[in-house]
């Protein structure tokens, strides 16, 4: 098949094209800056420049079979900016006759959502719904890249952190690789079904046992103190506010705080009959980070139940 994945820089773009042209498929992808695509991608049949705002080039899905919408503009404020920027490529897209859409969601994309980005996802979702595309919604993404590099680059590099009410909440997590394995199978197999997917290991962990996890396997001596996120809440509005971009951002915190009960189900299984432990995710993606290699299973060690 012929797939265009738009934001092929991003953590999951990259790794998801590698494997969608190791299994056969003829890999394209947007970016904003040509330099920004990383001379390696060997994998990478064309790329195409695309900033969201601008009106999407139809040429870019000529003879493409699927697309699969990874961009997400962070920054405060872009929510109209994702919304329509999205709504102009699938409209395009669907113009020339792509045959199959798919959207990358979140597990934060809820009515109640009071993040920025569960909103703009929430959104999103309502329209790929009534236009019966494909909507996945992945948990945490581990790997090296994402949300969950940097909550292992602060565990690496700070004495102190703190957790919101305890770290109680719950998260629900996925390896990139699994990930990336079950999104191809989707495409190979199950697209005729509109159907959504919450891509996520069906044990929800809690903030506190992933932070304790980390910091295990980093080996590190620092320690966590409990706050409450409505006080933690406060400097990141604050700082979000006046342009100052921190690892762990309020919408972030927001959409801890709205999933902390984790009331969402996972259909992984039902795509991907071989999924591995949350602790061999969680041990594979600080490999990943770290750059230790672990080729066998009997190199991920116990992990004792913290919580
Ligand atoms: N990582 C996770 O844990 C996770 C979990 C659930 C869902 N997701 C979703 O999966 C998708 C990819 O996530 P990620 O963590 O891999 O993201 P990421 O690494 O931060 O990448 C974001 C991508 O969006 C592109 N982008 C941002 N603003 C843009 C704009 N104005 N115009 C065009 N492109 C723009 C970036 O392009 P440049 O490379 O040019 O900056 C980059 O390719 C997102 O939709 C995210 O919401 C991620």
């Amino acid at each position: 098949m012929n797939i265009l994945l738009t934001g092929i820089n991003s953590f999951i773009g990259c790794n998801l094209g590698r494997y969608l042209a190791d299994c056969g498929h003829n890999v394209y992808g947007t970016v904003r800056n040509l330099t920004k695509v990383p001379s390696q991608a060997k994998w990478l049949k064309k790329n195409f420049i695309y900033e969201l705002g601008g009106p999407p080039e139809t040429f870019m899905f000529n003879d493409i079979d699927v697309v699969v919408h990874l961009i997400h503009d962070f920054r405060s404020g872009k929510m109209n900016v994702n919304i329509q920027g999205t709504q102009a490529l699938y409209h395009t897209a669907k113009n020339i006759g792509v045959q199959y859409q798919i959207f990358i969601s979140s597990y934060s994309a809820q009515k109640e959502a009071i993040s920025e980005y569960g909103k703009t996802k929430y959104a999103l979702e309502l329209f790929f719904r009534k236009e019966q595309g494909i909507i996945i919604r992945p948990g945490l993404v581990l790997g090296n890249g994402g949300l969950f590099r940097r909550m292992v680059k602060l565990v690496q590099n700070f004495p102190v952190l703190p957790i919101p009410d305890g770290g109680k909440g719950r998260v629900p997590i996925i390896d990139i690789h699994t990930l990336c394995k079950s999104i191809v199978m989707i495409i190979a197999s199950k697209l005729h079904e509109n159907k959504e997917f919450n891509l996520f290991h069906n044990e929800l962990i809690s903030l506190k046992y992933l932070l304790q996890q980390i910091r295990h396997i980093t080996k590190r001596k620092m320690i966590f103190i409990n706050l409450p996120s409505g006080l933690l809440l406060l400097p990141l509005v604050f700082f979000k506010k006046i342009g100052i971009k921190l690892p762990i951002s309020s919408d972030n915190l927001k959409g801890y705080i709205v999933n902390k009960d984790g009331g969402c189900f996972s259909n992984l299984k039902e795509v991907f009959c071989d999924v591995p432990s949350l602790n061999y995710m969680i041990q594979t993606a600080i490999s990943d980070i770290t750059g230790t290699t672990k080729n066998k299973d009997s190199d991920y060690f116990y992990l004792p139940p913290l919580f």
